[in-house]
């Protein structure tokens, strides 16, 4: 048995969730106040039998640790761990098998290293006065240099490789770093030679990688680092090391493009302002975000505001599970244009930032005439897949009422509309189902297995991952399940995909890496380990709500009603909000 296992037998959802909310009997199950939204009658359900719990007013649930990681904001690790205390497992610390460990340990020394000569150089060096008085014509303070750790890279091939070689590293690992470029004769030089350096943090100050400027206006403007073991650009945001404190205290975190862009914030006090570093902001930039804060604005250009808001906005807003503002800057200037301007116009364009959703009406709408029949359906045809997208119902609905105010029609048009983009569960036109007495736990095995399949064809097939969209995170009911399949939307190469995951999964996780799969028809595979997986949540989603149902109708007298409704064919969600309504206008 796994440790996660092993915690799990041990730990009663019960006890744990009737520790913060306040649990009454059901029938077979508990139900209480939602802690994780506001409400005045109780949606919130805890089934022991199958030591899950869900919320049918926030649509959300899981197992025991996926309820600890939402209520004190942990990650899988934290709440194993915190659960493992409780319940007395013994969690073993991260093992030292970790064969890329060594590797990117020396890289980070190595990287501190080439961070440390530069800066010295920029600072002391006569040979960097160009650099100085390039950074000082930018208005950079000396303190801003210094929290920043620019540097400059001497006008040589060789002085950081032969600065390295003195310092004890090898030819052979230099390469890997990304600090040299190779050329075809199998030599190597410096890359960013005469140029002024960004290290590149991560949240915790470690050196991971290298943006370089030109000091004039030749092109290439900036280089990078390459991809190393330790640097990847899409996942990574410039200034997160010093942002991350602002950012919580603050509450928000702004993106923005440019590396001088954040340091001209920074040095004007605008401290929760972190870069992309030019390329499209990624799912993955905006998860690390998550951990900060889930207020995200975007401060970019109208160009680039436009492709976010058209093609990622929504897939950013259901990762935070919350609301993303666009600020759009005028036209031609970047954030360090507008600090420098006025650090007042910064905070003005902040305040009036807007958020996404009605960034890309504004947009789709400019351009069409909506009294016209054309432009209304021109409105509906680019909006709905988008609004499709968007989890939250809510939100979702929200939307749809602006849309069908916009172009004057009624939101049941609008609706019937959307299931045409994004065809509703077929399960839930069927008639409802008695709740079965079947054993949970025998279900939830094969659940596990069906789950476990699926990731495992997941991990051995990369190729899989443009097929991705159809498989969505809730189908996974275990929260180690969920981790590698979250571990694996960010990266579908194994190892860094195990380097995501806490240690404590990596037994379950080499299991399933390593099953034993034919490795025919992948893809039709996939696509009925998908649909099966569809199938049991909606179904369990379905039994669940019948049980709610029963259970209300048993304690209120409202059987009748119930009776008629089923005979009418009504679907479980929609009895249930009849009922309700229905009880509320009998009590006087
Ligand atoms: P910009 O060209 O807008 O940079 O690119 P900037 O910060 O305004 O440049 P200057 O120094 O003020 O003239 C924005 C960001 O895009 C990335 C860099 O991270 C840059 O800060 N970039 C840009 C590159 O990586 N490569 C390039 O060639 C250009
Ligand atoms: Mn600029």
């Amino acid at each position: 048995m796994s440790v996660i296992e092993d915690v799990k037998q041990k730990t009663d959802i019960v006890d744990v969730i009737g520790q913060q909310v306040s649990l009454k009997k059901a029938g077979r199950n508990l139900s209480g106040l939602c802690p994780f939204h506001a409400e005045k009658n109780p949606s919130f359900f805890v089934y022991p039998e199958q030591q899950s719990w869900h919320c049918f007013g926030c649509n959300r649930g899981g197992d025991v640790l996926s309820f600890v990681m939402r209520r004190d904001s942990l990650d899988f690790g934290e709440a194993l761990r915190l659960l493992a205390d409780r319940a007395g497992v013994i969690i073993p610390s991260r093992p030292e098998q970790d064969k890329g460990k060594e590797e990117r340990d020396r890289l980070r020394q190595l990287n501190e290293a080439a961070a440390q000569y530069f800066h010295d150089l920029l600072v002391t060096s006569p040979a960097a006065e160009k650099a100085r008085t390039y950074l000082n014509n930018r208005r950079f303070s000396a303190d801003t240099i210094n929290d920043f750790r620019l540097g400059y890279c001497l006008n040589s091939w060789e002085s950081l490789k032969q600065h390295l070689l003195e310092r004890g590293y090898t030819e052979s690992e230099l390469p890997t770093s990304g600090l040299l470029v190779e050329t075809e004769d199998g030599k190597s030089h410096d890359r960013f030679r005469n140029k002024v350096i960004f290290p590149i943090q991560d949240i915790r100050g470690h050196v991971t990688g290298f943006g370089a400027r030109v000091l004039d206006d030749s092109l290439p403007k900036y280089v990078n680092s390459p991809q190393t073991p330790l640097f990847d650009k899409s996942g990574s945001l410039y200034g997160i090391n010093l942002a991350a404190p602002a950012i919580r205290q603050q509450a928000t975190a702004v993106i923005v493009e440019g590396y001088v862009d954040v340091i001209t914030a920074h040095q004007n006090g605008f401290n929760n302002v972190v870069a992309s570093m030019g390329t499209s902001v990624t799912e993955r930039q905006i998860s690390a975000l998550k951990k900060l804060t889930r207020n995200v604005v975007l401060a970019l250009d109208a160009d680039a505001a436009g492709k976010e808001a058209m093609l990622r906005g929504v897939s950013y807003e259901n990762i935070l599970e919350a609301e993303v503002k666009v600020a759009t800057l005028p036209a031609g200037k970047d954030p360090d244009d507008v600090i420098k301007d006025n650090p007042e116009n910064w905070r003005e364009l902040l305040a009036t930032a807007q958020p996404i959703m009605d960034y890309t009406f504004g947009m789709v709408t400019a351009e069409l005439d909506l009294a016209t029949a054309r432009g209304k359906s021109l409105a509906a045809e680019r909006l709905l897949p988008i609004l499709a997208e968007i989890k939250d119902g809510v939100r979702r609905t929200h939307y749809l009422q602006k849309l069908a105010r916009m172009i004057d029609v009624t939101l049941a048009t609008l609706e019937a509309e959307l299931s045409r983009v994004k065809p509703r569960p077929e399960s839930r036109r069927r008639p409802v189902q008695p709740p079965k007495a079947a054993a949970p736990t025998a279900r939830s095995i094969l659940t596990s297995r069906l789950e476990e399949d699926c990731l495992a064809l997941l991990l051995q097939h990369p190729e899989l991952k443009e097929n991705g969209a159809d498989l969505v995170l809730e189908y996974f009911e275990n929260s180690e399940n969920r981790e590698i399949f979250i571990a694996w939307q960010r990266d579908s190469d194994l190892q860094s995909l195990k380097k995501d995951l806490d240690t404590a999964i990596h037994e379950h996780f080499e299991a399933i890496a390593q099953r034993n799969l034919a490795s025919n028809q992948v893809a039709q595979r996939y696509a009925d380990y998908t649909r099966r997986l569809k199938e049991i949540y909606l179904k369990r989603l379905e039994a669940k709500r019948s049980e709610q149902l029963a259970f209300e109708v048993e304690s209120k007298g409202t059987g009748a009603d119930l009776a008629k409704l089923k005979e009418e064919g009504v679907e479980t969600a929609v009895q249930l909000r009849i009922i309700h309504q229905q009880k509320r206008q009998r009590q006087p």
